[in-house]
């Protein structure tokens, strides 16, 4: 059963869904977003417009792009305002339920050779997929943030995805400009399941006492050219949301290098989340921003 993607469906509008609604429809696609309240779809909408507009400031996207772009994007509240579309791409809440919900509910509308996907970080494609009655058609759509500029884009099959689905999905993402690469459902997929024990062991080493927060950044900045250290890393991502990909990771392969390290459950619960909170590793009240040492040292 073979689809060719005209259509795009997007679920949710938020940090994500913003993002993918923005460029499937900047590569032409007319695109529906459908948010759970109209506040929500609002502030997910105003979000592309800034975006674009920032890039029309830059002279990255001219002011005639950004109109045909928003001219092709439709919202809604109700999931049956993407019965038409030949991909419907799930990017809600990470709460297994709701996806779950959400999937179940917009899988019967859709007509029988359309393509389901989800953006999920962390959860199962299989057990999302399991709950559709199209788990032959339903794959993992792995973006990355902030899509209009991360190019990136993992494709994740299940063992009950059907031939060709994966390969539509490959050729729709390198429509939108992307690359895409192929991986199984396997939590983590390519990118976290590497990524992630690599931050956690940045944070083990600090509390080591292996290196102070700066040498560690600078370590592998300049050793490695990475663009930022691991610490920053963390800081950028949110530990809050690395600790929760870390505990799944770690419940599925139950090996040290994915358990979350002590302090980074304590930097957690006291509020240092990274960037978002203001602080994490580094104070960032203050330009550039400083490292709390203390928070090994005491
Ligand atoms: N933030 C990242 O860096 C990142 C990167 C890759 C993948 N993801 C994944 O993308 C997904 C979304 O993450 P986000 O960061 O955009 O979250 P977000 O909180 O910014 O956006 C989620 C949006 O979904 C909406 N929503 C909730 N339930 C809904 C429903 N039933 N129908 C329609 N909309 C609904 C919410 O109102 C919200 O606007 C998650 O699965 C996450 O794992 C996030």
């Amino acid at each position: 059963m073979d689809v060719k993607v005209k259509k795009v469906g997007v679920l949710g509008c938020g940090l994500m869904g913003s993002g993918i609604a923005q460029v499937a429809a900047q590569a032409g696609y007319p695109t529906t977003v459908v948010e759970v309240s109209k506040e929500a779809l609002e502030a997910g909408l105003k979000r592309i417009d800034r975006f674009l507009a920032g890039g029309v400031a830059k002279g990255k996207v001219t002011p005639q792009d950004k109109e045909a772009t928003q001219s092709r994007i439709a919202g809604s509240v109700d999931l049956a305002a993407v019965a038409e579309c030949d991909l419907v791409i799930e990017a809600v809440v990470e709460d297994l339920a709701v996806k779950r919900e959400t999937l179940a509910r917009v899988g019967t509308s859709l007509r029988p050779e359309a393509i389901l996907a989800s953006n999920t970080s962390s959860l199962s494609i299989t057990e999302m997929a399991s709950a559709t009655r199209r788990p032959g058609r339903f794959v993992g759509l792995h973006f990355f943030n902030p899509v209009p500029l991360m190019k990136l884009v993992e494709v994740v099959h299940t063992i009950h995805t059907e031939p060709g689905v994966a390969d539509a999905v490959t050729g729709f993402a390198r429509s939108l400009g992307k690359t895409p690469i192929r991986t199984s459902d396997r939590t983590g997929f390519i990118v976290n399941r590497l990524l992630v024990p690599y931050l956690l062991d940045a944070i083990r080493a600090l509390e080591e006492g292996v290196g102070s927060i700066t040498d560690i950044d600078h370590g592998m900045k300049l050793g490695c050219g990475h663009p930022m250290g691991p610490l920053t890393l963390n800081d950028l991502v949110g530990l809050d949301t690395t600790l929760y990909i870390a505990d799944i990771m770690y419940q599925e392969f139950r090996e040290r290098r994915f358990a979350p390290p002590p302090l980074m459950k304590r930097m957690v619960l006291a509020g240092f989340l990274g960037r978002k909170s203001g602080r994490g590793f580094y104070d960032y009240g203050s330009e550039p921003p400083r490292p709390n040492d203390f928070l090994v040292s005491r």
